[in-house]
């Protein structure tokens, strides 16, 4: 998987870079990695494991410092939307503690004077702030309220992905300053080689790692159904300028799905055929142009190379405006004398999020446009266009 090898290469570049480099590229990284974040956790995970051995854990710290501020969504959203519970002061205490720790600990590395170490060394209980918040974005209850992110979800069970997105990144981030205080204060009261605070932090981040995905698939299912209206009032809210622009829209609030974006100069029927199940918003008509979205789990990246599920989308020729693919890439094919231009690309397993159209919710309420029907596949056209392209 991309992410996987993304964090790859972070990996090698941070064991061969000497520490100056190091900030620099742990800022560009994480704040570029800030898409998902469910990859952006995966890749803070290996960095702290790596900057825990290396004793590099302040850039680390420096750099989630700064990521925070890069949030849409700030904390105090979160807090205010608990209204006056045991939940709310509870939870204010402990960021609150890991903010006042944070602060200690960065006098500590610009200047670690005996004064600044005593005053670090105050923090030794911050584990009992930090845990909580690893239990909370794994999870779990606290205080018999609901799990965290059942607050961001509506009636239907259809979760809010932007502000999932930017509230559990805000309180992983101080998750992990947390963690890297407890672990260099541990280091001065047991010796440089405790790692007790490390391993049970490395523990957490893995479990709030499957959490989010687990959370993620769970989400990703009402969504299906209610796609097309909330897509349909996005539009109504501020129309896409471009396919990119529309393709960062929807990833930010489906952080469970990856899209193919097209775009068209005029209506016009866009098809996808071949085996790889996908879902299909199309002919959605604004401001003089046609966007037509495809839309499937966000763990799949479609590419070039001949895997086992195959998907073919056609284009009329002369309403092609343009496509954005996000990371995924497809060979784009046009023969002469056709009508039709087609992407050709294909995923290592089929997509099950979003596959059953009949599912579909297609009338809105508040939105004067009513959608066409699925589009119907050009079988025997696109099954001519593969066996070309195999
Ligand atoms: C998602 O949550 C954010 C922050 O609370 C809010 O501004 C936004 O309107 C919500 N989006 C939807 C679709 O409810
Ligand atoms: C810590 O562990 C390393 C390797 O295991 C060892 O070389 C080093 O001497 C240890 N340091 C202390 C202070 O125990
Ligand atoms: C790219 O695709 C992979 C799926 O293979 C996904 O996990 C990852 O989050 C994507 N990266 C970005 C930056 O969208
Ligand atoms: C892909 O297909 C081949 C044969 O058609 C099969 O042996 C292989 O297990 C499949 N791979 C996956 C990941 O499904
Ligand atoms: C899907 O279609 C491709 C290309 O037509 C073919 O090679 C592959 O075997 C098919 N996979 C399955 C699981 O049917
Ligand atoms: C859609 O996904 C489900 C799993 O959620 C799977 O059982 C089903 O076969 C898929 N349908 C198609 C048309 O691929």
């Amino acid at each position: 998987m991309n992410m996987r090898s993304t964090s790859f290469v972070l990996l090698i570049f941070i064991l061969c870079t000497p520490s100056v480099h190091t900030k620099g590229l742990l800022s560009s990284v994480i704040l570029e990695a800030a898409n998902s974040a469910v990859s952006l956790f995966t890749t803070i995970s290996d960095l702290f494991q790596i900057s825990t051995e290396k004793n590099e854990l302040q850039l680390l710290a420096e750099t989630l410092s700064e990521l925070k501020h890069n949030l849409k969504i700030g904390l105090n959203s979160l807090l205010i939307r608990l209204e006056k519970s045991i939940y709310q002061n509870a939870l204010t205490r402990y960021i609150d503690k890991i903010n006042s720790c944070k602060k200690d600990y960065f006098n500590y590395v610009a200047n670690p004077s005996d004064a600044a170490k005593r005053n670090l060394v105050k923090c030794s209980d911050i584990m009992e702030s930090v845990r909580p918040l690893g239990n909370l974005l794994s999870g779990q209850r606290i205080f018999d309220s609901h799990p965290l992110f059942d607050l961001y979800k509506d009636g239907e069970g259809v979760c809010n992905g932007s502000a999932i997105e930017s509230i559990s990144k805000n309180l992983f981030a101080d998750y992990v300053i947390g963690c890297t205080v407890a672990s260099t204060i541990e280091a001065f009261e047991n010796g440089v080689n405790t790692t007790l605070y490390g391993n049970e932090c490395k523990d957490t981040i893995s479990k709030v790692i499957t959490y989010m995905r687990r959370l993620y698939s769970d989400c990703a299912l009402p969504s299906c159904k209610t796609f097309h209206c909330s897509v349909q009032s996005l539009f109504g809210e501020i129309p896409p300028t471009s396919s990119q622009d529309l393709y960062s829209k929807l990833s930010e609030m489906y952080p469970w799905l990856n899209f193919l974006v097209f775009k068209l100069s005029k209506r016009g029927k866009v098809t996808a055929g071949g085996n790889f199940s996908i879902g299909h918003y199309d002919s959605h008509w604004i401001n003089g142009y046609q966007y037509d979205i495809f839309f499937f789990d966000a763990y799949i990246q479609i590419i070039k190379e001949s895997l086992n599920y195959s998907i073919a989308i056609e284009v009329p020729e002369e309403l092609y405006d343009g496509h954005y693919f996000g990371n995924s890439t497809m060979t784009k094919i046009y023969f002469n004398g056709l009508t039709l231009t087609t992407f050709v690309g294909y995923a290592s397993e089929n997509n099950a999020l979003c596959n059953d159209t009949s599912e579909y919710i297609r009338e809105c309420h508040g939105t004067g446009t009513s959608n066409t029907l699925y589009g119907k596949v050009h079988i025997i056209l696109i099954f001519v266009v593969l066996m070309y392209v195999l």
